[in-house]
């Protein structure tokens, strides 16, 4: 992937903290999901007074574009920190990592964690969620 495009995925991942509902955690996580067809779906997390409703950022983002029919994806940029303070990487739940092995080919997604423009690093599914149960599993006999 181009450095450009990276950017201009962090630059929408950090666009989404401003919208992040945190008012148990106070941590806000953006995310930008690139589909191959070229567009971008922007996430933030969604917390709830009963806790376990709480929707992470990267799911928020796929659940916007499986919704609209979009269920092809080449890349994910994640940033979070407390307070919206971007100090490390933010990397995916298990949950989530789960979601995108529904939708993904491991070996192809393409994970950005993020701190800033000039910071960060870009993993594969693969390395993140290793021998990943997916819907290819349950066409095996
Ligand atoms: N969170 C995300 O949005 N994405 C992750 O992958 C890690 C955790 C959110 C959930 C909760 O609102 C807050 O971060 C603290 O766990």
């Amino acid at each position: 992937m181009e450095k450009r495009q990276i950017q201009e995925l962090i630059a929408a991942a950090v666009g989404q903290l401003a919208f992040a509902y945190v008012p148990y955690s106070r941590f806000r996580v953006g995310a930008a999901l690139l589909a191959k067809n070229g567009r971008i779906y922007t996430g933030c997390n969604i917390e709830n007074a009963a806790y376990s409703p709480t929707n992470c950022a990267e799911r928020t983002a796929f659940f916007k574009a499986v919704s609209e029919g979009v269920r092809e994806f080449s890349a994910i940029c994640i940033v979070g920190g407390a307070d919206g303070v971007l100090s490390g990487y933010t990397p995916p739940c298990g949950v989530c990592r789960q979601v995108m092995m529904e939708f993904c080919d491991p070996e192809e997604f393409q994970i950005i964690l993020a701190v800033g423009p000039e910071d960060y690093q870009v993993f594969r599914l693969r390395e993140l969620l290793p021998m990943g149960f997916g819907p290819a599993n349950l066409q095996e006999h």
